[in-house]
């Protein structure tokens, strides 16, 4: 049997061994992101699923394929440590997950909360990686990897019967692209349901290593950059999700930070949608014209932690691009009044006062002035400009910035 068919056959089985322990999750239409797309767009929302992604499908999976096993281990800072600490805590099973030092004290609770032994190890994720083979084989523990295995693709791939019993005629499906785990199962799975489904996976423009293995026709390491897209920051896929790849998915395209970052902003802002940088990709790729379609189109929205202070960072800069948040600053004369005047005239066009910084030991100031930095809140980038002329007017000569 060939590996396409097997992992149809395992992803069948999967449905039935998964139901009940995780969720179904929801498929939507996007009145908003259809309107700005130019096609009709449907969100699936694996935001909504236990553990907060969909990486607990695949690890339910795998793991009840290992229930007479000692323990499982796995090495991951994310959404895979927190899949099998869930599915080892369900099937009754010791696991311990290997986080770089580096991992957050959020993701690091969130994965004991689930009963699992937590080893900080390394700096980076491959150093992790190497003590959680190193300790699979001192414990005798089965290790579980996050992509590279026909039980973890076909966990995945439940996600596309999903999508097909709730909307048949679906053209396209958006597909984020780590290791290549999650596309190769839906690629799998939809394609054999329907031939004419397209598989389009995205992948940030700061670690494009399927971009870069399609061209040079084989697994290849590329350099990673940061991104908020953390999920998605892997150096290589693996040979089997890449063969999958190669011969099912239809195109890849890679997102910047910045339309990543954007994506999360309309997610939260227009859809009530908190995702995190990996589960706002496909949609990025989507809003900034990188995915041609004409029929119904499906996002997977593969997952919704993200720290909440990376999503405060993100929402500042969403509002302020929009002009509806602003620093105000510049040199102002020192005499009794000023302050007042122009707190009066920014009140009156209802900008709302986050914080005021009167920082009288700029010595870089004019003779008699003093550096104001006014952050302020209004409802939209035009009342910013008109506080500004009216600044102007008044004689106050200061920029906006953030
Ligand atoms: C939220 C989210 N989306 C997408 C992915 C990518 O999945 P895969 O590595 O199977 O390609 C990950 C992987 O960790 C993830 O956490």
């Amino acid at each position: 049997m060939g590996m396409h068919d097997e992992i149809y056959r395992l992803s069948l089985e999967a449905r039935s061994v998964i139901r009940g322990r995780a969720r179904r999750t929801p498929l939507d239409y996007s009145s908003t992101f259809s309107r700005i797309a130019g096609f009709d767009v449907f969100l699936k929302y694996e935001n909504l699923q236990k553990t907060g992604s969909f990486k607990v499908r695949g690890a339910l999976f795998k793991l009840s394929r290992l229930q007479d096993a000692r323990g499982v281990i796995a090495a991951s800072a994310g959404n895979h440590a927190q899949g099998v600490a869930y599915a080892a805590s369900v099937y009754g099973l010791q696991a311990v997950i290997v986080m770089p030092e580096t991992a957050s004290i959020s993701k690091v609770e969130a994965t004991q909360g689930y009963g699992a032994r937590v080893v900080l190890h390394g700096r980076v994720y491959d150093e992790a990686w190497e003590e959680a083979v190193r300790l699979s084989e001192e414990l005798g523990f089965e290790l579980v990897h996050p992509f590279n295995d026909p039980l973890i693709m076909a966990g995945q791939g439940t996600i596309a019967f999903e999508v097909l019993e709730d909307l048949p005629r679906v053209d396209a499906i958006i597909v984020p692209i780590g290791g290549g785990g999650l596309i190769s199962g839906i690629a799998v799975v939809a394609k054999r349901l329907n031939p004419d489904v397209r598989i389009i996976g995205v992948e940030p423009a700061n670690a494009p290593k399927v971009t870069v293995s399609l061209k040079e026709g084989r697994p290849t390491r590329v350099e990673v950059k940061p991104t908020i897209a953390d999920g998605l920051a892997v150096k290589a896929p693996g040979d089997l999700t890449f063969n999958i790849i190669r011969e099912l998915v239809d195109d890849v395209v890679t997102v910047t930070e910045e339309e990543i970052a954007e994506a999360l902003y309309l997610l939260l802002e227009r859809g009530k949608v908190l995702a995190e940088g990996s589960g706002a990709a496909p949609l990025a790729a989507v809003l900034s014209g990188k995915v041609e379609s004409s029929g119904p189109t499906v996002v997977i929205v593969s997952g919704g932690n993200i720290d909440l202070n990376m999503m405060y960072r993100i929402l500042l800069r969403g509002l302020s691009s929009r002009g509806r948040i602003a620093s105000l600053e510049g040199y102002v004369p020192d005499t009794p009044g000023t302050l007042h005047e122009i707190t009066g005239i920014i009140a009156s066009r209802r900008g709302n006062i986050v914080d005021v910084i009167h920082e009288r030991t700029d010595y870089k100031a004019p003779a008699w002035h003093t550096r104001v930095k006014i952050i302020v809140e209004v409802p939209s980038r035009q009342t910013l400009e008109e506080v500004l002329e009216e600044l102007r007017k008044r004689g106050y000569d200061m920029r906006a910035s953030i």
